[in-house]
């Protein structure tokens, strides 16, 4: 490939471009249609907003915030950041527009870049590129359920096979600060480095995903939430697991299991897909009880998830699998002749009032190079027309794949078009 210009897409941003392109939509889609089929609304939000909003919803002592944010003043002066996740934000428009003053649960999904500044490297890009939904204002077990479940059945409905779905809880406000405190004690007994040390102050949790060896086997014997559950909480859990062994989805226990921002609750959960090296999460999500009210709102309690639309694809490609469909066109037009373009630019245009997807060969290109350009566009038929065709008023339909041409009359090429296309599907 040749490089024209000394521009180049910022560090660490992939662009997706034609054929691939279309399996990053047609990821992108499908884990929309798995949202949507739940009754999710869409939700369309800035891709930027005030600093402490993030700072706020998702917790300064995590890294998102306090290493990854793309936080700039604007002309006016105020700080904005680009949005490094989205439940922040979608929290803060529930509130702005009264949506948890009606019917509850509030079920809204988006899908969207995101940004965090992290070191790039493969799968870990700083504009990223989520489906997520939240569901807001009802603690029931069955909607945790329900949200695994739509992740879950999302992944599959692209194909995806080899990832593994693992969920914890992590506690409510009645036993993590007690448990807080437990993992502590234990923590500080350790020699831990000074780093280390603070971590166990700041955020102990995180040190128990440590993946130092030398570390990890000094916290084998930690203390775990999980067994320190409130009745409520350890309830709870045991309803969504409930719940997943009846919808038959999968699902292993990690009670070390660890997330990168601080809102979570109870239920939390990781898709994480083995053939992805390093970068191994796919998705993930849980309930956040304390969030909307920490952002000013009522207390109310939400659930949601995030799934990475970039490593999904990636993940697809790992196993050895594509989604999409590559054509960009059924039908390609191929005028010999000037006459005949113009009639066949008309003709794009009505096939394309009744559905089906036409390019042309534009340019004045030989029969040959037409021909190729036809092939290349993944076009099912091509429909070529000569200038001696039109005075005849037929058109040639070719099928591009078997070779065989036959004549047909060209005011009917529409309904001929349309009904090839349909037989072959
Ligand atoms: P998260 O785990 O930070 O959660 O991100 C969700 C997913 O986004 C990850 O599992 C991963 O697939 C993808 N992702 C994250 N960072 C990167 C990156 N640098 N490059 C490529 N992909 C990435 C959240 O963002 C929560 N807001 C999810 C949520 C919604 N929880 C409750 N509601």
């Amino acid at each position: 490939m040749t490089k024209t210009s000394s521009f180049t897409a910022p560090k660490g941003i992939p662009d997706y471009v034609p054929p691939a392109s279309a399996e990053f939509v047609a990821v992108r889609d499908a884990l929309v249609r798995s949202a949507r089929s739940a009754g999710y609304g869409h939700v369309e939000l800035p891709i930027f907003e005030d600093t402490a909003l993030f700072a706020r919803g998702v917790g300064e002592s995590t890294d998102v915030v306090s290493k990854e944010m793309y936080t700039f003043a604007d002309r006016g002066d105020r700080s904005v950041t680009l949005r490094p996740e989205g439940t922040a934000g979608v929290m803060r428009a529930v509130i702005e527009h009264g949506l948890d003053r009606g019917q509850l649960p509030v079920k809204l999904y988006y899908a969207g870049p995101f940004f965090r500044y992290e070191r790039p490297q493969a799968g870990r890009y700083r504009q990223l590129q989520q489906v997520g939904v939240e569901a807001v204002g009802v603690d029931d077990p069955a909607l945790d359920a329900e949200v695994v479940a739509i992740a879950d059945a999302g992944f599959r409905s692209v194909g995806l096979t080899g990832f593994r779905l693992e969920i914890t809880s992590l506690g409510d406000d009645t036993c993590r600060p007690q448990y807080r405190e437990l993992l502590q004690e234990f923590l500080f007994q350790l020699p831990l480095d000074e780093e280390t040390r603070r971590r166990a102050e700041l955020n102990p949790l995180r040190v128990l995903d440590d993946k130092r060896p030398e570390v990890r086997e000094l916290t084998v014997g930690a203390p775990l939430m999980i067994d320190h559950l409130s009745e409520s909480a350890k309830a709870h859990f045991e309803q969504v697991l409930g719940h997943l062994d009846a919808l038959g989805v999968p699902y292993t226990v990690n009670p070390r299991m660890v997330r990168g921002l601080d809102y979570y609750t109870k239920t939390t959960f990781e898709f994480v897909h083995d053939g992805l090296g390093a970068q191994s999460g796919i998705g993930g999500g849980g309930r956040y009880d304390g969030l909307m009210a920490q952002l000013g709102g009522q207390p109310l309690s939400g659930i949601g998830f995030g799934l990475g639309v970039d490593r999904t694809v990636l993940a697809l490609q790992a196993e050895g699998k594509t989604a999409g469909d590559p054509a960009r066109v059924d039908v390609f037009g191929v005028p010999l002749g000037d006459a005949a373009k113009q009639r066949l630019v008309v003709l794009a245009a009505q096939l394309r009032a009744a559905g089906i997807r036409v390019d042309l060969a534009y340019g004045g290109r030989g029969v040959k190079g037409a021909m190729k350009a036809a092939d290349r566009s993944g076009a099912k038929y091509a429909l070529v027309l000569g200038d001696r065709d039109l005075a005849e008023g037929e058109i040639g339909l070719k099928d591009l794949a078997g070779g065989e041409q036959r004549q047909i009359p060209i005011d009917t090429a529409v309904a001929a078009v349309s009904a090839a296309l349909a037989q072959d599907r």
